[in-house]
Protein backbone atom coordinates (compact mmCIF):
# COMPACT_ATOMS: atom_id res chain seq x y z
CA UNK A 1 0.00 0.00 0.00
CA UNK A 2 3.30 2.27 0.61
CA UNK A 3 3.94 2.85 -2.94
CA UNK A 4 0.22 3.88 -3.22
CA UNK A 5 0.64 6.80 -0.82
CA UNK A 6 1.92 9.19 -2.52
CA UNK A 7 -0.94 9.29 -5.18
CA UNK A 8 -3.81 9.25 -2.52
CA UNK A 9 -5.30 11.14 -0.57
CA UNK A 10 -7.84 10.15 2.29
CA UNK A 11 -11.32 11.68 1.33
CA UNK A 12 -14.87 11.20 3.33
CA UNK A 13 -16.19 8.58 0.56
CA UNK A 14 -12.89 6.58 0.87
CA UNK A 15 -9.75 7.84 -1.28
CA UNK A 16 -9.63 10.08 -3.93
CA UNK A 17 -7.13 10.33 -6.60
CA UNK A 18 -4.96 13.10 -6.55
CA UNK A 19 -2.98 13.74 -9.95
CA UNK A 20 -0.62 11.10 -10.44
CA UNK A 21 2.53 12.55 -11.94
CA UNK A 22 5.40 10.72 -10.91
CA UNK A 23 7.91 12.84 -12.18
CA UNK A 24 10.70 10.51 -13.59
CA UNK A 25 10.67 12.42 -16.98
CA UNK A 26 9.56 15.90 -15.42
CA UNK A 27 11.11 18.47 -18.07
CA UNK A 28 12.46 16.02 -20.68
CA UNK A 29 10.83 16.68 -24.11
CA UNK A 30 9.58 13.06 -25.86
CA UNK A 31 8.52 12.70 -29.37
CA UNK A 32 5.93 9.51 -29.86
CA UNK A 33 5.59 7.98 -33.45
CA UNK A 34 2.32 5.96 -33.80
CA UNK A 35 0.42 8.11 -31.32
CA UNK A 36 -2.70 7.10 -32.60
CA UNK A 37 -2.29 3.13 -32.12
CA UNK A 38 -2.59 1.24 -29.71
CA UNK A 39 0.67 1.14 -27.71
CA UNK A 40 1.60 4.46 -28.50
CA UNK A 41 -1.35 5.95 -27.25
CA UNK A 42 -0.92 4.06 -24.10
CA UNK A 43 2.67 5.29 -24.15
CA UNK A 44 1.47 9.15 -24.69
CA UNK A 45 -0.27 8.98 -21.88
CA UNK A 46 2.20 7.13 -19.13
CA UNK A 47 5.00 9.43 -20.06
CA UNK A 48 2.43 12.60 -19.62
CA UNK A 49 1.90 10.73 -16.15
CA UNK A 50 5.73 11.05 -15.26
CA UNK A 51 5.73 14.16 -15.78
CA UNK A 52 6.73 14.22 -19.71
CA UNK A 53 6.28 17.11 -22.35
CA UNK A 54 5.02 14.59 -25.31
CA UNK A 55 4.73 15.45 -28.67
CA UNK A 56 2.24 13.16 -29.81
CA UNK A 57 2.80 12.25 -33.96
CA UNK A 58 -0.67 11.36 -35.57
CA UNK A 59 -1.82 11.01 -39.55
CA UNK A 60 -5.13 13.08 -39.28
CA UNK A 61 -6.44 16.41 -37.14
CA UNK A 62 -9.95 14.02 -36.31
CA UNK A 63 -7.07 11.46 -34.25
CA UNK A 64 -7.14 14.26 -31.69
CA UNK A 65 -10.26 14.02 -30.21
CA UNK A 66 -9.39 10.13 -29.79
CA UNK A 67 -5.76 10.63 -27.99
CA UNK A 68 -7.08 13.05 -25.72
CA UNK A 69 -9.67 10.24 -25.05
CA UNK A 70 -7.26 8.21 -24.10
CA UNK A 71 -4.87 10.30 -22.24
CA UNK A 72 -7.78 10.98 -19.67
CA UNK A 73 -6.96 11.19 -16.09
CA UNK A 74 -3.11 12.75 -17.21
CA UNK A 75 -1.89 16.15 -17.31
CA UNK A 76 -2.82 16.70 -20.97
CA UNK A 77 -1.56 20.19 -20.53
CA UNK A 78 1.29 18.96 -21.36
CA UNK A 79 0.78 16.93 -24.48
CA UNK A 80 1.24 18.46 -28.22
CA UNK A 81 -0.38 16.40 -30.90
CA UNK A 82 1.09 16.86 -34.42
CA UNK A 83 0.13 15.93 -37.40
CA UNK A 84 2.07 14.38 -40.32
CA UNK A 85 0.34 12.67 -42.79
CA UNK A 86 2.88 10.30 -43.66
CA UNK A 87 6.14 10.12 -41.81
CA UNK A 88 8.07 8.08 -44.08
CA UNK A 89 7.72 10.25 -47.00
CA UNK A 90 11.43 12.37 -45.92
CA UNK A 91 10.03 15.84 -46.41
CA UNK A 92 7.03 15.72 -44.14
CA UNK A 93 9.16 13.55 -41.40
CA UNK A 94 12.20 16.51 -41.65
CA UNK A 95 9.99 19.34 -41.45
CA UNK A 96 8.03 18.08 -38.38
CA UNK A 97 11.85 17.39 -36.44
CA UNK A 98 12.77 21.21 -37.59
CA UNK A 99 9.20 22.52 -36.27
CA UNK A 100 9.42 20.40 -33.01
CA UNK A 101 12.57 21.53 -32.22
CA UNK A 102 11.95 25.25 -32.92
CA UNK A 103 9.31 25.14 -30.78
CA UNK A 104 10.24 23.15 -27.94
CA UNK A 105 14.19 22.67 -28.50
CA UNK A 106 16.15 19.90 -28.28
CA UNK A 107 14.49 16.32 -28.09
CA UNK A 108 15.20 14.02 -25.10
CA UNK A 109 13.59 10.78 -25.77
CA UNK A 110 11.92 9.35 -28.94
CA UNK A 111 9.54 6.52 -29.38
CA UNK A 112 9.31 4.87 -32.58
CA UNK A 113 5.70 3.26 -32.35
CA UNK A 114 4.76 2.54 -35.97
CA UNK A 115 2.63 -0.33 -36.59
CA UNK A 116 1.78 -2.63 -39.51
CA UNK A 117 0.23 -6.00 -40.09
CA UNK A 118 0.17 -8.24 -43.30
CA UNK A 119 -1.51 -11.82 -43.83
CA UNK A 120 -1.75 -12.02 -47.36
CA UNK A 121 -0.82 -15.25 -48.68
CA UNK A 122 1.75 -17.79 -48.71
CA UNK A 123 5.70 -16.86 -49.56
CA UNK A 124 5.81 -18.37 -53.07
CA UNK A 125 2.65 -16.74 -54.46
CA UNK A 126 3.82 -12.79 -54.03
CA UNK A 127 5.18 -10.43 -55.87
CA UNK A 128 8.38 -8.59 -56.18
CA UNK A 129 6.29 -5.36 -55.78
CA UNK A 130 4.37 -7.06 -52.58
CA UNK A 131 7.49 -8.16 -51.30
CA UNK A 132 8.71 -4.48 -50.98
CA UNK A 133 5.50 -2.98 -49.93
CA UNK A 134 5.23 -5.04 -47.12
CA UNK A 135 8.83 -4.30 -46.57
CA UNK A 136 8.23 -0.39 -46.70
CA UNK A 137 5.20 -0.92 -44.32
CA UNK A 138 6.77 -2.63 -41.49
CA UNK A 139 10.32 -0.70 -41.79
CA UNK A 140 9.52 2.40 -43.66
CA UNK A 141 8.14 4.59 -41.54
CA UNK A 142 10.67 3.47 -37.94
CA UNK A 143 13.95 4.27 -40.58
CA UNK A 144 12.79 7.84 -42.03
CA UNK A 145 11.60 8.68 -38.26
CA UNK A 146 14.91 7.36 -36.26
CA UNK A 147 16.98 8.92 -39.59
CA UNK A 148 15.37 12.28 -39.10
CA UNK A 149 14.73 12.05 -35.30
CA UNK A 150 18.16 10.82 -33.92
CA UNK A 151 20.50 13.69 -34.72
CA UNK A 152 18.33 16.43 -33.58
CA UNK A 153 18.47 15.09 -29.90
CA UNK A 154 19.71 16.01 -27.25
CA UNK A 155 23.56 14.75 -26.61
CA UNK A 156 23.34 13.93 -23.15
CA UNK A 157 23.82 10.58 -21.66
CA UNK A 158 19.67 10.72 -20.36
CA UNK A 159 18.92 11.20 -24.11
CA UNK A 160 17.00 7.66 -25.68
CA UNK A 161 15.44 6.63 -28.34
CA UNK A 162 12.91 3.55 -27.78
CA UNK A 163 11.98 1.25 -30.85
CA UNK A 164 8.74 -0.82 -30.25
CA UNK A 165 8.68 -4.15 -32.25
CA UNK A 166 6.85 -7.40 -32.08
CA UNK A 167 7.70 -11.16 -31.70
CA UNK A 168 6.50 -11.47 -35.36
CA UNK A 169 10.07 -10.66 -36.86
CA UNK A 170 11.49 -13.86 -34.55
CA UNK A 171 8.47 -16.05 -35.75
CA UNK A 172 6.21 -16.54 -38.01
CA UNK A 173 2.37 -16.21 -37.08
CA UNK A 174 0.97 -18.41 -39.67
CA UNK A 175 1.77 -19.56 -43.51
CA UNK A 176 0.14 -17.20 -44.76
CA UNK A 177 1.34 -14.09 -42.87
CA UNK A 178 5.19 -15.02 -43.48
CA UNK A 179 6.20 -11.79 -45.28
CA UNK A 180 4.82 -9.73 -41.89
CA UNK A 181 8.23 -12.10 -40.10
CA UNK A 182 10.29 -10.64 -42.92
CA UNK A 183 8.82 -7.20 -42.46
CA UNK A 184 9.29 -7.54 -38.36
CA UNK A 185 12.75 -8.47 -38.84
CA UNK A 186 14.00 -5.58 -41.32
CA UNK A 187 12.87 -3.48 -38.53
CA UNK A 188 15.20 -5.43 -35.83
CA UNK A 189 17.94 -4.67 -38.95
CA UNK A 190 17.23 -0.82 -38.36
CA UNK A 191 17.34 -1.23 -34.18
CA UNK A 192 20.76 -2.75 -34.49
CA UNK A 193 21.70 -0.28 -37.15
CA UNK A 194 20.75 2.90 -35.08
CA UNK A 195 22.59 0.78 -32.18
CA UNK A 196 26.18 0.02 -34.31
CA UNK A 197 25.72 4.13 -35.17
CA UNK A 198 25.48 5.83 -31.67
CA UNK A 199 27.39 3.06 -30.00
CA UNK A 200 30.08 5.71 -28.87
CA UNK A 201 27.56 8.63 -27.42
CA UNK A 202 24.34 9.36 -26.60
CA UNK A 203 21.59 8.67 -27.24
CA UNK A 204 20.97 5.45 -25.97
CA UNK A 205 19.21 2.99 -28.64
CA UNK A 206 16.90 0.83 -26.41
CA UNK A 207 14.23 -2.20 -28.26
CA UNK A 208 10.67 -3.00 -26.42
CA UNK A 209 9.83 -6.03 -27.77
CA UNK A 210 6.29 -7.48 -27.34
CA UNK A 211 5.32 -10.79 -27.32
CA UNK A 212 1.74 -10.32 -26.25
CA UNK A 213 -1.53 -8.95 -27.37
CA UNK A 214 -2.23 -5.02 -25.94
CA UNK A 215 -5.35 -3.45 -26.46
CA UNK A 216 -6.57 -0.20 -25.51
CA UNK A 217 -7.52 -0.07 -21.49
CA UNK A 218 -10.41 -1.67 -20.96
CA UNK A 219 -11.23 -2.46 -24.46
CA UNK A 220 -11.84 -6.28 -25.57
CA UNK A 221 -9.43 -7.26 -28.98
CA UNK A 222 -11.62 -6.31 -32.07
CA UNK A 223 -9.60 -9.07 -34.24
CA UNK A 224 -11.28 -11.90 -34.04
CA UNK A 225 -8.67 -13.53 -36.12
CA UNK A 226 -6.70 -17.26 -34.71
CA UNK A 227 -3.83 -15.37 -34.35
CA UNK A 228 -5.20 -13.96 -31.35
CA UNK A 229 -7.42 -16.56 -30.24
CA UNK A 230 -7.15 -17.18 -27.13
CA UNK A 231 -4.86 -15.07 -25.92
CA UNK A 232 -5.14 -12.49 -23.29
CA UNK A 233 -5.43 -9.03 -23.55
CA UNK A 234 -2.95 -6.63 -22.09
CA UNK A 235 -3.99 -2.86 -20.87
CA UNK A 236 -1.86 -0.12 -23.43
CA UNK A 237 -1.14 1.56 -19.95
CA UNK A 238 0.89 -1.28 -18.64
CA UNK A 239 3.20 -1.22 -21.81
CA UNK A 240 3.30 2.47 -21.17
CA UNK A 241 4.49 1.62 -17.49
CA UNK A 242 7.02 -0.39 -19.12
CA UNK A 243 8.12 1.99 -22.21
CA UNK A 244 8.50 4.90 -19.27
CA UNK A 245 10.49 2.54 -17.01
CA UNK A 246 12.46 2.30 -20.28
CA UNK A 247 13.15 5.53 -20.81
CA UNK A 248 14.13 6.64 -17.05
CA UNK A 249 16.57 3.91 -16.54
CA UNK A 250 17.72 1.68 -19.96
CA UNK A 251 21.08 1.29 -20.39
CA UNK A 252 22.82 1.56 -23.65
CA UNK A 253 21.43 -1.38 -26.57
CA UNK A 254 19.12 -2.61 -24.49
CA UNK A 255 16.04 -5.31 -25.08
CA UNK A 256 13.52 -5.30 -23.29
CA UNK A 257 11.23 -8.48 -23.85
CA UNK A 258 7.42 -7.73 -22.73
CA UNK A 259 5.91 -11.45 -22.41
CA UNK A 260 2.47 -11.83 -20.93
CA UNK A 261 3.76 -13.13 -17.79
CA UNK A 262 5.75 -9.91 -17.22
CA UNK A 263 2.91 -7.78 -18.21
CA UNK A 264 0.81 -9.84 -15.91
CA UNK A 265 3.66 -8.37 -13.08
CA UNK A 266 3.25 -4.52 -14.38
CA UNK A 267 1.16 -2.17 -11.69
CA UNK A 268 -0.94 -0.02 -12.39
CA UNK A 269 -1.60 3.00 -10.23
CA UNK A 270 -4.89 4.14 -9.00
CA UNK A 271 -5.49 6.97 -11.77
CA UNK A 272 -3.93 4.89 -14.41
N1 LIG B 1 -1.02 -4.24 -30.25
C1 LIG B 1 -0.41 -5.38 -30.01
O1 LIG B 1 -1.02 -6.34 -29.51
C2 LIG B 1 1.07 -5.55 -30.32
C3 LIG B 1 1.65 -6.79 -30.01
C4 LIG B 1 2.98 -6.98 -30.26
C5 LIG B 1 3.75 -5.95 -30.80
N2 LIG B 1 3.17 -4.76 -31.11
C6 LIG B 1 4.04 -3.73 -31.72
O2 LIG B 1 3.73 -2.42 -31.27
C7 LIG B 1 4.01 -1.49 -32.33
C8 LIG B 1 2.74 -0.64 -32.52
O3 LIG B 1 1.66 -1.51 -32.83
P1 LIG B 1 0.13 -1.12 -32.57
O4 LIG B 1 -0.58 -2.37 -32.21
O5 LIG B 1 0.03 0.03 -31.65
O6 LIG B 1 -0.32 -0.70 -34.02
P2 LIG B 1 -1.56 0.20 -34.47
O7 LIG B 1 -2.62 0.24 -33.43
O8 LIG B 1 -1.90 -0.27 -35.84
O9 LIG B 1 -0.93 1.67 -34.59
C9 LIG B 1 0.05 1.96 -35.52
C10 LIG B 1 0.31 3.44 -35.50
O10 LIG B 1 1.30 3.75 -36.50
C11 LIG B 1 0.80 4.80 -37.33
N3 LIG B 1 1.45 4.72 -38.63
C12 LIG B 1 1.65 3.62 -39.39
N4 LIG B 1 2.29 3.94 -40.53
C13 LIG B 1 2.49 5.28 -40.47
C14 LIG B 1 3.10 6.22 -41.35
N5 LIG B 1 3.62 5.85 -42.53
N6 LIG B 1 3.14 7.54 -40.98
C15 LIG B 1 2.62 7.93 -39.79
N7 LIG B 1 2.03 7.08 -38.92
C16 LIG B 1 1.96 5.78 -39.26
C17 LIG B 1 -0.71 4.54 -37.36
O11 LIG B 1 -1.43 5.66 -37.81
P3 LIG B 1 -2.92 5.38 -38.46
O12 LIG B 1 -3.68 4.65 -37.43
O13 LIG B 1 -3.47 6.73 -38.74
O14 LIG B 1 -2.66 4.57 -39.70
C18 LIG B 1 -0.93 4.27 -35.87
O15 LIG B 1 -0.88 5.45 -35.11
C19 LIG B 1 4.38 -2.32 -33.56
O16 LIG B 1 5.78 -2.38 -33.70
C20 LIG B 1 3.83 -3.70 -33.22
O17 LIG B 1 4.55 -4.75 -33.83
C21 LIG B 1 1.83 -4.53 -30.88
Amino acid sequence: MDQFAPYLEPHTSGLRVVVPTRDRLSGRLCVVGGASGIVGSGICRQLLMEGAKVVALLRKPDQREGLLKECQGAPVDNLHPFVVEDVSHEDQCAAFVREVVQQHGDIDHAVSCFGAWWQGGVLTEQSYEEFSRVLANFAGSHFVFAKNVLPAMRKAPSSSMLFVTGGVGKRVLSADSGLATVGGAALYGIVRAAQAQYASGPPRINELRIYALVTRHGEMPRSQSSIVEGLRAHSNRKVGNVAAEALATAVDDELLEVTSERLDGVMLMVGD
